[in-house]
């Protein structure tokens, strides 16, 4: 492959794009099939022609592969839309799998997943969940983890770059997962098979629906629909950085998330929960779901102090989210207004019990 030059391969991002498709494809999704592990025959593998542009938009979608499996006589006929088959996994919940080496689902729980997801060929686990992975389980059956947290509101360029930086591992089969495997694990999911030149936003944002993830998640479809490829030298850095284990963000984290999306739900509410004006992707429902599974997350990963009264106190103001997010959804302003302000002084309240008076 010929070198392009420094300037042109800035201006050009395709070319590199490519070679890194050809790599992605032969390492995670043109792989062998269970059993017949076969990595070298699988890195030598052409670049396939089926791996179209990263960022090819969907109107110029009259190729025909919505299919992350290469054509390959020897193998069962792949599924040719991103209806992935459903493999029902021991401990795995909604598992799928995307490719004959991309397999997308829940948080692995226990000895017998693990040892379903060796058996199915998988080799690289990766968690997109806030929860520290069980590393010591994987090891067991000869897994290696990576640990890649995204939130619910979207999925940064660093998580992009280590998502597409997953291919140069080179290991074989890969386990994308998040907590249920509905909707952050499906996206980061079709974010590596798009890395890897196999699928167009389109198809991936069907994956996403057929996936079960919300549509609520705004920012998980956008990610998708949005994405463009990380350069080459993006990807490399990105492949160096990836850990088992990313240190806990923690209660501090969260709450500047909080404290962003309290301001778009202030925004919205001033507005009568209308929409803002050029800011269409914030709308009422899915602003109002963010926050609440900002504290659910935060409940579960049992961030702030380890004290039963200040658990109560999140599990308390989560219920109060519910209870908005269910006024907005049936269009009854006036009590998600009421639910709001209210809200708002518990965040408050809670600050000058927990936070302000140590
Ligand atoms: C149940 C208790 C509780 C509720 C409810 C709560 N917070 Fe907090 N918040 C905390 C605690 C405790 C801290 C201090 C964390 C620390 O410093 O370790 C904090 C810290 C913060 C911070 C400072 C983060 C930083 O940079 O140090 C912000 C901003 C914040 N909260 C916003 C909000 C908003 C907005 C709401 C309501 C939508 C809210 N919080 C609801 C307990 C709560």
């Amino acid at each position: 492959m010929v070198r392009p030059s420094p300037p042109i391969r800035r201006a050009r991002r395709l070319p590199g794009a490519r070679v890194l498709s050809g790599l992605v494809i032969a390492g995670l999704l043109a792989g062998c099939l269970p059993g017949q592990s076969d990595p070298a025959r699988s890195v030598a593998l052409p670049p396939k022609p089926a791996g179209i542009p990263a960022h090819a938009s969907s109107r110029e979608g009259t190729r025909n592969p919505p299919n992350p499996m290469p054509a390959a006589s020897s193998r069962p006929s792949p599924p040719t839309n991103p209806r992935a088959e459903s493999i029902p996994l021991p401990g795995i919940e909604n598992a799928r799998r995307i490719g004959p080496n991309l397999w997308s689902g829940g948080e692995p729980s226990g000895d017998p997943a693990f040892a379903a997801l060796a058996a199915q060929g998988v080799r690289v686990v990766v968690s997109v969940d806030g929860a520290r992975p069980d590393v010591e389980a994987a090891r067991r059956h000869g897994l290696r983890y990576v640990h890649v947290p995204i939130g619910y509101d979207g999925v940064p360029r660093g998580a992009v770059e280590s998502l597409a930086g997953l291919a140069r591992l080179g290991e074989g089969g890969v386990f994308v997962h998040c907590h249920h495997g509905r909707h952050r694990g499906p996206t980061a999911a079709a974010i590596v098979a798009m890395a890897a030149g196999a699928w167009d936003p389109a198809t991936a944002n069907a994956w996403q629906r057929e996936a079960g993830t919300s549509p609520e998640y705004e920012g998980l479809y956008r990610a998708v629909r949005e994405f463009s490829m990380p350069s080459p030298k993006a990807v490399r850095a990105a492949a160096r950085r990836l850990v088992p284990v990313q240190p806990p963000k923690g209660l501090v984290a969260a709450m500047v998330t909080a404290d962003h999306q309290a301001e778009v739900l202030d925004a919205l509410q001033r507005r009568g929960w209308k929409p803002l004006d050029g800011r269409p992707d914030e709308t009422a429902v899915p602003s109002a779901r963010l926050l609440r599974e900002q504290f659910t997350e935060s409940i579960r990963l049992g961030h702030g102090p380890g004290d039963d009264r200040f658990r109560e106190a999140m599990r308390r103001f989560e219920a109060g989210l519910a209870v908005m997010e269910d006024a907005l959804r049936a269009g009854e302003s006036a009590k998600a207004s009421d639910a709001w302000k209210a809200l708002r002084n518990d965040c408050r309240a809670c600050h000058q019990a927990w936070r302000d008076r140590r």
